[in-house]
């Protein structure tokens, strides 16, 4: 058996640039993995047999809304036997605590966390590229997490240039209680765009690296999703996320934001006291509601 764990991750910058042929948009981003997420326990047989996924929930936000089946670890197991023919039985536990469509990239964490360890128990040794265009054919967020750390993040989310992760930060996560479906997103923002609604000015990827190292109350990070959503989104997102980003700031949060394109908004903090103390107040309030670090670039990472 093998286990593994499937961190989540935040954006810390999301810069979404023009929509491509392909009806995905070109992306401008700032990844960081986070040293919590969900686990993954795979259990090879030594016979051939069917694959199945069986997921314990521990999510605070309910129930999982869809079948083993359809979900993006299944997936990947399922694609990773079509492409490389590996046959024997499967059973794959999951403890899932990272909420869905949280924008903290579970799904897409859990299905990378699949590949690597059926690479590892098959014996395939499958190259990086290998990996990633596997990665990349189950969602954008996935080749990332095939070396989770910090990452500039381009393409749809394929190109990915580690980074050094920043040390000393807590990352405060809280999630309003809904979902938000990405590909909506999306939507509005192309929508709002076309009525004249601003794309905000790229950066120089050395501007994004640079400030990385430097303190969090000087990133110059955004997220394109945030102000549209506080501005033109439905009422209950622009008053949850107006109302927690507040809350981070006032109770001395040093960079705030909204991961991905929603529903988990986070702070930054350097000073432990003051993290620990808000999320006192914040528990109060929202019903999910975590403290965290970075991820350390992972050892267990083959791809480097
Ligand atoms: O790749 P993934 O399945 O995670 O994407 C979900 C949806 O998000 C896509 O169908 C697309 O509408 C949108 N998306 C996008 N551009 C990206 C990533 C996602 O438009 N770079």
């Amino acid at each position: 058996m093998v286990t593994r764990e499937a961190p989540g991750k935040i954006n810390l910058h999301l810069r979404v640039k023009g929509l491509r042929a392909d009806g995905y948009h070109a992306l401008e981003s700032v990844f960081l993995a986070l040293d919590w997420g969900d686990t993954l326990r795979i259990d090879v047989s030594k016979g051939p047999g069917a694959c199945e996924l069986f997921r314990n929930c521990l999510l605070p936000l309910g129930e999982l809304p869809f079948p083993p089946e359809q979900d993006l670890a299944y997936r990947a197991a399922v694609l990773f036997r079509a492409k490389t023919g590996f046959d024997r039985a499967l059973r794959i536990e999951l403890d899932k605590r990272i909420p869905l469509g949280a924008g903290l990239g579970g799904g897409s964490s859990d299905a990378a966390a699949v590949l690597l360890a059926l690479d590892q128990l098959a014996g395939t040794g499958l190259s990086r590229a290998a990996l990633g265009a596997l990665a990349e054919a189950l969602g954008s967020d996935v080749p990332f997490f095939l070396s989770p750390g910090a990452a500039l993040v381009y393409g749809r989310g394929e190109e990915v240039i580690p980074l050094e992760p920043p040390g000393n930060i807590r990352v405060v996560l809280v999630n309003p209680g809904f979902p938000q479906d990405t590909a909506g997103a999306f939507r509005l923002l192309d929508a709002e765009r076309g009525r004249g609604w601003p794309a905000p000015e790229e950066l120089e990827p050395e501007t994004l690296v640079k400030a990385l190292a430097g303190p969090p109350a000087l990133w110059p990070y955004g997220n394109d999703f945030l102000p549209l959503f506080l501005e033109r989104g439905p009422g209950e997102a622009a008053e949850a996320y107006g109302a927690i980003i507040l809350r981070l700031k006032a109770l001395g949060a040093e960079f705030t934001g909204l991961s991905g394109s929603g529903s988990t908004c986070f702070g930054i903090f350097t000073n432990g006291g003051a993290a620990d103390r808000a999320v006192k107040v914040l528990m109060e309030e929202w019903n999910f509601v975590r403290i965290t670090f970075p991820l350390a670039r992972s050892g267990n990472a083959v791809l480097q």
